[in-house]
């Protein structure tokens, strides 16, 4: 089944709507590096206080973390990243043009059929060293999971919590990795960002809790509006888990270039802090006081990505439409992530509706994130907050200077309420948590 719409035209609209930049453009682009405008911090901000929303405040199990993404080289050792985090890589003998191994078929380049070499392994964490002297001693990693971060304050946050078992810590936060082949937009990067939870268990009951967050994580995509039928979920064969992983999950997304992996749901098992004991030589385990027991918790790890969950956002909500006979682009963004939520549009730059236009404009900012736009006619305008995704466009008219109520139109339907000035912000609220748009509302009138 072929996705609806072509990575492309995503990529532009990003750009001519300011959600996502080409990195350092103006000195030609640094490969795979992305920067996010106006609308896109507004998206991604909407997207991870999404996730924070139902991992950790709508939760009384779960806390967060904000650890450090330069870490203690042990920490890699223990982890088994400076071993096992690698790719099998082949370098083309004639253009050196570099692949992964399993990417390619044959022994050709294919770029341009030279002879590659025989497979090396690969190391995708970045080195760099701290402090003024380059030499071993001073190595360290950027992180390449938040994982490690929170397996390593996993007594500090136990103890200073003083929270029972189950138990999750929740961390966002900045990752790297050396990925041989990046691409397809923000999908593949170097520098992303990971939504991590690391949930720990009692040994025994973590395959129930596998298939409890498989179906949490599953469900939350759905809520914030991705269509179900361009989700699947897939099961690692065993050949293909992480070395530490004993089972594992990834939700997969109808992406423009096909099937593939938006979130990976772990069984981690024991392996991390039974490493980080071993290497510390500090005691990880839990002691159940309840129970009399004593024994290193299991982790079942939902595992996402910021961008790349933007990304399957983007895609699931873009729709081009025939309206009037004219094309319009639009982003049946959530209310929740749409980056502005409310546009303010005086139906003319005029110094009659200025005033009044304003005076709205002041009224609903501090509420929600409201624009304000007077340039241009007023179709443009709204194909422009169409192809944002703002969900509701609010028009001040010659009327509204006589009556004192303004126009809501809705972007999906394009349905038109009227509703007085001074029950505008109440409207909109209930509105935006998902209110039905017609004239049946309190105060609202459907407009001619
Ligand atoms: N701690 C486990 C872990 O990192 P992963 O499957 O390697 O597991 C989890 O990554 C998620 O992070 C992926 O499903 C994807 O959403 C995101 N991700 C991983 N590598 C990425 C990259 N190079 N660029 C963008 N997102 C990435």
């Amino acid at each position: 089944m072929p996705a609806k719409v072509d990575m492309d035209k995503i990529v532009s609209l990003c750009k001519r709507r300011g959600l996502i930049f080409p990195s350092s453009e103006i000195y030609g682009g640094l490969a795979s590096c992305w920067d996010y405008g106006p609308m896109g911090v507004e998206l991604k901000r909407n997207v991870k206080d999404a996730w924070w929303k139902a991992i950790v405040h709508e939760r009384d199990d779960v806390v967060g973390l904000d650890t450090s993404i330069m870490m203690h080289p042990g920490v890699w050792a223990a982890s088994g990243h400076i071993d096992n985090f690698t790719d099998p890589l082949v370098e083309c003998k004639s253009c050196h043009l570099r692949w992964r191994a399993d990417a390619v078929e044959g022994k050709k380049c294919p770029q341009c059929g030279g002879e590659l070499t025989e497979p090396r392994m690969f190391n995708l964490m970045f080195k760099t060293f701290m402090g003024p002297v380059e030499e071993g001693a001073s190595v360290v990693y950027l992180r390449p999971e938040t994982a490690q971060g929170i397996f390593v304050n996993f007594e500090n946050v136990v103890t200073t919590s003083r929270r029972k078992l189950p138990l999750g810590i929740a961390q966002i936060g900045k990752s790297f990795r050396n990925e041989i082949t990046p691409g397809n937009f923000i999908f593949r990067t170097r520098e992303f960002e990971h939504m991590e939870l690391e949930y720990f268990v009692k040994p025994g009951t973590d395959e129930r809790w596998l298939d409890y967050w498989v179906k949490e994580r599953f469900d939350w995509y759905v809520k914030l509006g991705i269509k179900k039928e361009n989700l699947r979920l897939r099961q690692h064969g065993k050949d293909e888990l992480a070395h530490y992983a004993r089972d594992c999950y990834d939700i997969d997304y109808l992406f423009p270039m096909g099937w593939s992996e938006l979130e990976g749901i772990a069984n981690r098992g024991n392996f991390d802090l039974t490493q980080h004991a071993k290497h510390s030589g500090k005691e990880l385990s839990y002691h159940d006081a309840e129970a009399g027991e004593k024994y290193i918790p299991y982790v079942i790890e939902p595992s996402a990505g910021v961008d790349r969950s933007l990304l399957a956002f983007l895609v699931d909500a873009y729709d081009e439409e025939e309206v009037g006979g004219e094309k319009r682009t639009v982003l049946h963004l959530h209310p929740s992530l749409a980056p502005i939520k409310v546009a303010v549009l005086p139906l003319s730059r005029n110094e009659k509706l200025t005033p009044l236009a304003k005076e709205v404009y002041k009224q609903l900012c501090p509420s929600f994130v409201t624009d304000y736009d007077d340039s241009q006619s007023i179709g443009r305008r709204y194909r422009r907050q169409d192809e944002i995704g703002t969900p509701f466009c609010v028009t001040i008219d010659f009327e509204s200077l006589e009556d004192n109520q303004v126009t809501i139109r809705e972007r999906d339907s394009l349905a038109q309420i009227r509703v007085p000035i001074g029950e505008l912000k109440k409207v909109i609220e209930a509105k935006l948590k998902g209110e039905a748009f017609d004239a049946s509302s309190l105060w609202a009138t459907r407009q001619k």
